[in-house]
């Protein structure tokens, strides 16, 4: 399937693949007049206030082109990113739609960007990405699709992911006892702090303990808290309290750090869980991993927003469907 073309000065948004059609409806509720341009791949006239969930990266666009094109050069992308008044460090980046045939493009989009790094003053370019928020870096990105090239930049202080595409890779440790702990980590990543040394984090829904082992890791204390069991080390584990039962019959005996909570659970129930924590000031801290199954998975978030941010009084509220998130998102929030 080729792809279609954005408009310079739109938006162009990729996703997981599957999952356009649940993009394209926060756009279009968001008054953004959106496009479906291919797999993976949406159009916006704008970027709505409210970051998109479902969206792992968003970009202005620059200049689209035609594949094969013989106009498409390193050249001709130095130019063009040369001739954008950006004063600030710019991150160059590639990357290509999650899919099948997008995926066969990756080592021609990593190519061109390797080209156009070479052409570009090395002092207008930031290396490190991690860095790119407190420098005021742009990404510079090349997004390859089936029949299509598409450059594009978003301030990174704005950006949705720092990883090309939002496709946040990682390797998995080999002691890890479940994917999910790689969903805790890009949780994590995004975020301006994070659980540390002494602090106490509640894992709700913890079990085989994934997330309780990335936690205990970085030094905090664990109360986790799971009807079923965790790995046998973990539950041994002299920073790990195991509480074997529901967590909508726990409470703290005191107010702690973190919040965390990966339940197999229905959202709103979970939601209003958590919103009762945000109440009560157990905790000042959110990372929550919500399930989608349903079909209308739109609706559901709107309702699991309000109750956490009326009902709970969570404040800076993000709502992602990140990297690792299979059909779910991830929730952040703090209460100070
Ligand atoms: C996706 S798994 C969690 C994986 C975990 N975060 C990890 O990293 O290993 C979902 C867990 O939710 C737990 N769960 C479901 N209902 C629960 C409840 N009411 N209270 C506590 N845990 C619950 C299940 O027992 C299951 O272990």
């Amino acid at each position: 399937m080729q792809t279609l073309a954005p408009s310079p000065g739109r938006w162009l948004w990729t996703c997981r693949a599957g999952f356009e059609p649940h993009l394209y409806e926060e756009l279009a509720w968001a008054d953004a007049a959106p496009r479906l341009l291919g797999e993976a791949l949406v159009e916006s006239t704008r970027a709505p206030p409210l970051a998109p969930a479902f969206a792992r990266q968003g970009m202005r666009v620059l200049a689209s082109f035609p594949l094969p094109s013989p106009g498409l050069s390193a050249d001709a992308l130095a130019r063009l990113v040369a001739a954008q008044p950006l004063a600030s460090p710019l991150v160059l980046q590639a990357f290509t739609p999650d899919t099948p045939s997008g995926n066969t493009l990756a080592p021609q989009a990593d190519a061109l960007v390797e080209a156009l790094r070479s052409l570009l003053p090395a002092e207008r370019l930031l290396e490190d990405a991690g860095r790119a928020r407190e420098a005021g870096a742009r990404l510079i990105s090349l997004c390859l699709a089936p029949g299509l090239a598409v450059l594009g930049e978003v301030l990174a202080r704005e950006a949705l992911s720092l990883a090309p595409g939002g496709r946040r890779r990682m390797r998995r440790e080999a002691d890890a006892p479940s994917r999910a702990a790689m969903k805790l980590e890009e949780a994590l990543d995004g975020l301006p702090f994070e659980p540390g040394r002494g602090e106490v984090c509640v894992d709700l829904g913890a079990a085989p303990g994934g997330w309780t082992q990335r936690l205990v890791a970085r030094g905090a204390r664990v109360i986790a808290v799971d009807p079923a069991k965790l790995m046998p080390e973990l539950a041994a584990h002299p920073r790990v309290r195991h509480i074997q039962e529901s967590a909508f019959a726990f409470a703290p005996e005191e107010p702690v750090d973190w919040l965390f909570c990966d339940m197999a659970w229905r959202p709103l129930e979970v939601a209003q869980l958590l919103a009762k924590w945000g109440r009560r000031g157990w905790v000042s801290y959110l990372v929550a991993n919500i399930k989608l199954p349903m079909k209308d998975k739109n609706p559901l978030l709107v309702r699991v927003r309000h109750i956490l941010t009326e009902d709970g009084g969570w404040k800076g509220l993000t709502v992602r469907q990140l990297y690792h998130d299979r059909d779910e998102v991830t929730v952040t929030a703090h209460r100070r």
